[in-house]
C-alpha cells in the first residue's frame, strides 16, 4: 500500500529529520512507514473498534477504514494533526498516547511512532519534532505506548507497531515481551539506511 497522495516524504535516515525540520510543516504527511502500517492492518482485516493513535494526516486511518470492516478512530496530541484527520472524513480524538482509552474497548491498536533518536541538545519544540523525535532513545513514546496498551485491548486483540532499525528492534520486542505479548513480524521493508519492520503484538 503506498500513499499517493502528494510525494511520499523522504524516509531514509536520521538526517531526514534534519531536512524534514526546514520544512515548514505542522503534520507528518504519509511515507513508506505509513505505507507499510496501513498495509498490515489491511491485510490482517482488522476488524472491530480501532485506534490509529499519532494518526498525522489520517490517511492510514482512511485506508483502514475504507479497506476493511473495522470502525476506525485516530488520536493525535497536535491539534494541526486532528483537524487534518477529520478533514478526511476520520473519527479524531485529541488524546496523549492512551491516556482516555477505556479499559479492553480496543479490538486492534495502530502506531507509527515518533521513533527517530534525537540528541537532547538538538530537539526542535514543534509539531513536527514531536512527530519525528523518539527522544535520545529512540523509544521515548513507544515505551509508555507499550506498557499501557494491554490495558485498552479486548480479548483477542491486536497491536500492530511500526519499528526502525533505527530505534532499536530487540529493545522493542523486550518491551513488548516483557508486557506479556506474543511478537510476529506482519510486515518488513528494507531501506538503504533502515528496516522498516510492522510488529504484530497478541495476548
Ligand atoms: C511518525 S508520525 C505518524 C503519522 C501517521 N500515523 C502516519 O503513519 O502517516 C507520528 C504521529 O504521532 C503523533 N504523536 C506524537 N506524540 C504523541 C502523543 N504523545 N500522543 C499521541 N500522538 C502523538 C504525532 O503528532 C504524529 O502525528
Amino acid at each position: 500500500m503506498t500513499p499517493d497522495d502528494g510525494e511520499p516524504a523522504e524516509r531514509s535516515s536520521a538526517d531526514g529529520l534534519a531536512e524534514r525540520r526546514g520544512m515548514n510543516v505542522e503534520v507528518y504527511q504519509p511515507a513508506e512507514d505509513s505505507g507499510l502500517l496501513a498495509q498490515a492492518a489491511v491485510e490482517r482485516s482488522v476488524s472491530g473498534t480501532v485506534l490509529e493513535v499519532g494518526t498525522g494526516s489520517g490517511w492510514v486511518a482512511q485506508q483502514v477504514d475504507e479497506n476493511t470492516d473495522a470502525r476506525v478512530v485516530g488520536s493525535d496530541l497536535n491539534p494541526h494533526a486532528c483537524r487534518q484527520a477529520r478533514e478526511r472524513g476520520v473519527e479524531v480524538v485529541r488524546a496523549n498516547l492512551l491516556a482516555p482509552f477505556r479499559d479492553g474497548a480496543l479490538d486492534a491498536v495502530l502506531f507509527n511512532p515518533p521513533y527517530l533518536p534525537t540528541d537532547p541538545d538538538n530537539e526542535w519544540d514543534d509539531w513536527m519534532e514531536h512527530a519525528l523525535s523518539g527522544g535520545e532513545s529512540g523509544r521515548e513514546l513507544i515505551d509508555p505506548f507499550l506498557d499501557d496498551v494491554g490495558r485498552v485491548l479486548a480479548p483477542d486483540g491486536v497491536v500492530l507497531l511500526l519499528v526502525s532499525s533505527l530505534t532499536g528492534y530487540d529493545a522493542v520486542v523486550e518491551r513488548a515481551e516483557a508486557n506479556g505479548f506474543t511478537v510476529e513480524t506482519a510486515v518488513q521493508e528494507s531501506y538503504p539506511f533502515e528496516t522498516l519492520t510492522v510488529l504484530a503484538l497478541t495476548e
